[in-house]
């Protein structure tokens, strides 16, 4: 397949059928996620937006078996999601799924190739670390510390350690959130090459519509439900991209 191509005629990569998730808060229900029909496809970049409260992070938790529904059917290819057990769900993490959140979690014992390592170290199918940094544009911080690094830097670490295991999907909360825009392109511009030449099937989340230019898709939130879905004709490069 194209890089960066969306494979929108073949079988999705993930499909959620009328998906939901409540939580209980004592007397009080809050539904998070009302019914959520979703398919997303290998290769592409979506972009997920929506206001705060919206079930954003709530559905990407889903989808990566960090979290799961209270009703509907979640699938990743031919494992149901929704009917697997903490074990699966681990192992299916492990294998399949790269996260990048807002907050970067890097070890500060450790530099940016052993942050790395930490984690093609035990994974079957690794880049390098000094692939994994040089693909984010970190070969010259390779050895220094999180504390010597910016916080775009240590976030380009964060999404070096996630796709360095080569995953199918990488999925991204809010990877801008902490950033100024100059900075946050930076991160963008990285996740756009790793999409690019990994085809990692890529979902970013954000609260900044301005960033929506950069997906082969954009999907928004409003109170649990899907109220939008459009495709960008083109890509636009994330360097162009300011908020
Ligand atoms: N663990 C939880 N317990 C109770 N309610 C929760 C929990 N997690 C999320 N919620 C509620 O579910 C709804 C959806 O939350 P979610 O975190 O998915 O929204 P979001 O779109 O990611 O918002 P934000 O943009 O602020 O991150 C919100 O009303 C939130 O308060
Ligand atoms: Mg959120």
């Amino acid at each position: 397949m194209e890089p960066g191509a969306a494979d929108s005629n073949g079988s999705p990569v993930f499909r959620t059928r009328r998906l939901t998730k409540t939580y209980r808060q004592g007397e009080v229900k809050i539904h998070a996620l009302r019914g959520v029909d979703l398919d997303l496809y290998a290769g592409e970049l979506v972009v997920m937006l929506g206001a705060s409260g919206s079930g954003k992070s709530t559905l990407l938790n889903i989808l990566g078996g960090l979290d799961v529904p209270s009703s509907g059917e979640v699938r990743y290819r031919d494992i149901e999601l929704s009917a697997a057990g903490d074990r699966e769900l681990t192992q299916y993490r492990r294998e399949h799924v790269g996260f990048v959140f807002q907050f970067y979690n890097l070890i500060p014992s450790l530099t940016a190739r052993e942050n790395v390592a930490a984690v093609t170290e035990i994974a079957s199918n690794p880049m390098s670390p000094e692939d994994a940094l040089a693909l984010v544009g970190l070969t010259a911080r390779i050895d220094h510390f999180p504390a010597q690094l910016s916080g775009g830097e240590q976030q380009r670490v964060a999404i070096a350690r996630a796709i360095a295991k080569r995953p199918e999907v990488l999925l991204c909360d809010e990877p801008t959130g902490a950033l100024d825009s100059a900075t946050g392109v930076l991160v963008l511009e990285a996740l756009d090459k790793a999409n690019r030449e990994t085809g990692t099937t890529t979902v970013i989340i954000t609260h900044n519509a301005s960033i929506a230019g950069m997906a082969d898709r954009v999907i928004t939130l409003s109170d649990g439900n899907i109220s939008g879905e459009r495709r960008n004709k083109q890509r636009q490069d994330p360097r162009t991209l300011s908020w």
